[in-house]
């Protein structure tokens, strides 16, 4: 009989999980800079590369928090997310609609950083694993806000732009 899997399993492959994503952003966003029109939306996308550094090191804290080597699983979501955005580079380059493609894609991945640093501090919380959970949430809050930065760079001049013709 199969070992039977318990909570202690799901939060080990779902921080796998986000640990594999993390990385995965942390290549995107230099494309996406690069790719940005707007110099706020670079500088946006730059200053978290930095923060997502701090992120994945978090993550390694985690790990160690559990005693396991740290390492990722392969995250078919956030390839998906990621693949999505980068037609968006291709199909809406020099395009006024650029910007708000490229906003709106990152906030695919905050959002989808968000519930799985959600589900993992509340695991966290279940599991008794307190350094943990003041890990995750301070991750947890720091993506929040990156969200509402671009709604607010959205908001400011990127959605106006994209309509104008
Ligand atoms: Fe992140």
């Amino acid at each position: 009989m199969a070992k039977e899997k318990t909570l202690d399993d799901l939060f080990l492959d779902t921080l796998k999980d986000i640990y594999y994503a993390e990385r995965k952003i942390l290549k995107a966003l230099p494309k996406m800079a690069r790719a940005a029109q707007s110099e706020e939306l670079k500088a946006a996308f730059l200053q978290h590369k930095e923060e997502t550094e701090g992120q994945i090191e978090r993550l390694q804290q985690v790990f160690e928090v559990l005693g396991k080597r740290a390492q990722g699983k392969t995250c078919p979501a956030i390839e998906g997310i990621i693949e999505e955005g980068e037609e968006i580079m291709e199909e809406f380059k020099g395009m006024p609609a650029l910007d708000a493609g490229l906003i709106s894609a990152a906030q695919a991945v905050e959002h989808y950083e968000i519930t799985r640093y959600g589900t993992l501090k509340r695991w966290a919380e279940v599991l008794g694993l307190k350094e943990a959970v003041q890990l995750l949430d301070e991750t947890l809050q720091e993506e929040s806000k990156t969200d509402e930065s671009l709604t607010a760079l959205a908001d400011a001049s990127a959605n106006e732009m994209a309509k104008a013709a």
